[in-house]
């Protein structure tokens, strides 16, 4: 017997029938004046995280919203991650009420904007970003994927069919946005720990929000304290590495005290990792990889990361 209730699952299951911790944003985007408006939202995720050309967060969100009818326009927003001061959250939830115009409510909106980096550095129209954020992502809509390049704002009561899958106007009254990451800004404080390495009490107070609840509340909690977690690491024989060392190519091989240098690599990544190696002794006309050349591929790995 199932030691679980059966719950239904209805529209918005993610508030109405589940706990779902997320994160809480403001998004900023460009009105058709030139203004920047804001709307509060939860429904935003990493979604390119790896291995494509561009990294990409999603958004889910109503279209007849302000936000969707200006990405629909003109493809750019800025996501604003706000902090856990309740008086923060209020003002936020403030932005919230389907249907105001931003006429209507940026003028008792009390959040401070300032220019995009991109803008200041590009001198591009962006949407402006909270001076307050912890951290912004600055964004555009990659409109190309899924077909959705055609999809235009100017429909409030509803998109009539087809719909897109994932990208554009979604449903009657949905969109989902791929969102390419143009750029990242951090205050000081916050990327000083992220490039230093972060303890506990580096994290920032960013608000945990469960949505809205009993046709009434948005709840929300406070940043709590910060745990870590050790992750054992696992380290492989040296006698299994050697074994898919030896079948990776058939001249280019690697000595003992090269392959103790990647015991730890997860035995998932260990070809990728290896095959890395080969290309680069190829590159340079080396046949036997010893510990010195792989510092030398690690080293060039680092920068490469860096770099990007
Ligand atoms: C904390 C919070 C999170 C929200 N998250 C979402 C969301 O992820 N998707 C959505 O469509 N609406 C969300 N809403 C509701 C929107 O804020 C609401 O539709 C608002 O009218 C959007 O503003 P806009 O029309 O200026 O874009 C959220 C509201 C709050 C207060």
């Amino acid at each position: 017997m199932s030691s679980f209730e059966n719950l239904r699952i209805v529209d918005n299951f993610y508030q109405t029938s589940l706990f779902f911790p997320m994160p809480t944003v403001v998004i900023s985007t460009l009105c058709e004046d030139g203004s920047t408006t804001l709307g509060p939202y939860s429904l935003v995720q990493p979604y390119y995280v790896a291995g494509k050309d561009y990294y990409a967060m999603l958004l889910s969100c109503r279209n007849s919203s302000n936000t969707a009818q200006n990405i629909l326009r003109n493809g750019k927003c800025a996501i604003s991650f706000i902090d856990d001061n309740p008086k923060t959250f209020k003002e936020a939830v403030k932005l919230s009420w389907p249907g105001d115009k931003p006429e209507d409510k940026m003028p008792k909106c009390n959040f401070k904007l300032e220019k995009s980096l991109i803008e200041e550095e590009t001198g591009e129209v962006r949407p402006m970003v909270l001076t307050d954020a912890i951290q912004v992502i600055e964004c555009t809509w990659m409109r190309e994927l899924d077909g959705a390049a055609d999809d235009a704002a100017g429909e409030l009561n509803g998109y009539e069919p087809p719909y897109h899958d994932f990208n554009g106007i979604t449903s009657k009254f949905g969109a989902h946005f791929i969102l390419r990451v143009d750029k990242i800004l951090m205050k000081k404080k916050y990327s000083d720990a992220i490039i230093n390495g972060v303890k506990a009490k580096d994290f920032p107070p960013l608000p945990v929000d469960y949505g809205y609840r009993d046709s009434k509340n948005f709840w929300f909690h406070r940043k709590t304290r910060m745990r870590a977690e050790l992750l054992q690491m696992r380290q492989a024989s040296l006698e299994s590495v050697r074994y898919a060392a030896d079948r990776v190519d058939d001249k280019v091989k690697f000595t003992d005290e090269a392959l103790k240098t990647v015991l730890g690599v997860p035995r998932v990544f260990l070809p990728l990792v290896l095959k890395g190696c080969v290309d680069w002794a190829k590159e340079n006309g080396v046949e036997l990889i010893d510990e010195s050349h792989m510092k030398i591929i690690q080293d060039k790995r680092a920068k490469e990361k860096a770099k990007k």
